[in-house]
């Protein structure tokens, strides 16, 4: 069978990561998408900086419209980030007939509703796991592993960045803005970190959990967000006195009411599993009411942690193109069917 040709958008911190796990397993990749999966091509907004991976082989330009509009490439990664150009690049390559593999939480959070239409109009796939959780399967788990039960709540440290400085304050005493810049060099902070420390992008996150979760539609206005920046070192101290950990949750409740959608700083007693995820891990613990509680764990951020998660993806589109288009969109999109409007 003919390599499946995949486009990249952007080679930054989870467009190189991609390319060089790809590369690295390539075989086994292959043997289990049941084809082998060839990146072409790739864009990025300046060709002359360094990459953290090999692009020998692959045809690069600064125009990512070359390979959207490439007949040739069945699947594009968006691993830009932004929401604008990333929103019209993803809707175009959509009527283009592309499926979709992205990273973009800010994207799926503000346009996945229309993303997820323009997708099922065109019987295209659009994958998002590593837009939550880095590298944790939680968007699968909780779509497919946990598809027999009712969601009751879930509740997860789901920013890496934020949970780095927590961490390193508590520890090492380190400084706020001392760690953040750590973060922001080690490639675990957003473009703009004032997402990672207001709160933004765990809110970005839970909303898509909770979609899939509770089946409703994405309306991130209606969280709650509360980021660390008014955590300080004696906060943290003080709370390791009384026997608690402060850790930054994004909570996702059904009530009598609708769905309560929050992420806010919270006091976590020591003993607890949740208290003790530290660095860039993330942790997020499902109730549902057959299975229990469960606790998924992993690291939330990084370029290979990521890029495992965009591979997995790729490899499900992969497979799925070998079904019918009808039987492909509910293991990778979020279906207009699925969506029964419970309120927020
Ligand atoms: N900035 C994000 C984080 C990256 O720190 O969690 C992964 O989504």
């Amino acid at each position: 069978m003919k390599p499946v040709k995949v486009g990249v958008l952007g080679l930054g911190t989870v467009g190189g990561g991609t390319v060089n796990v790809l590369k690295r397993n390539a075989q086994e990749i292959s043997r289990r998408a049941g084809r082998e999966i060839m990146i072409t091509h790739a864009s990025a907004r300046d060709l002359t900086r360094e990459r953290i991976c090999d692009t020998q082989g692959i045809t690069l330009s600064t125009d990512p419209y070359e390979i959207i509009n490439d007949p040739e490439i069945e699947i594009v990664l968006e691993l830009m980030g932004g929401t604008d150009l990333a929103k019209e690049l993803v809707l175009q390559a959509i009527a283009n007939g592309k499926h979709i593999v992205t990273a973009n939480k800010a994207l799926i959070a503000l346009h996945g509703n229309e993303i997820f239409a323009a997708a099922s109009k065109a019987n295209v796939m659009v994958a998002y796991e590593a837009a939550v959780a880095g590298g944790i399967p939680i968007i699968k788990t909780i779509r497919e592993g946990l598809s027999g039960n009712q969601v009751n709540w879930l509740a997860g440290i789901i920013n890496g960045t934020g949970n780095f400085i927590l961490t390193e304050m508590r520890d090492k005493g380190r400084d706020f803005a001392d760690v953040l810049t750590e973060a922001q060099a080690l490639g675990y902070a957003e473009a703009d970190p004032t997402f990672d420390v207001e709160g933004i992008d765990a809110g970005h996150k839970l909303m898509i959990l909770a979609s899939i979760a509770f089946g409703i539609p994405l309306q991130f206005e209606n969280v709650y967000t509360e980021g660390i920046t008014k955590i300080t070192r004696a906060d943290v101290e003080y709370a390791g006195e009384l026997g608690y950990r402060i850790k930054h949750l994004g909570i996702a409740r059904k009530t009598a009411n609708g769905i309560e959608l929050r992420v806010h700083p919270t006091l976590i007693p020591e003993r607890r599993l949740i208290a003790n995820v530290d660095g860039v891990m993330n942790a997020i613990l499902v109730q549902a009411d057959a299975v229990g509680p469960t606790l998924y764990y992993g690291a939330g951020a990084g370029s290979e942690a990521t890029a495992s998660a965009v591979i997995a993806d790729v490899v499900d589109v992969v497979r799925a193109l070998a079904l019918d288009a009808q039987n492909r969109v509910p293991y990778l999109g979020f279906q207009e069917s699925e969506i029964n409007n419970l309120p927020i």
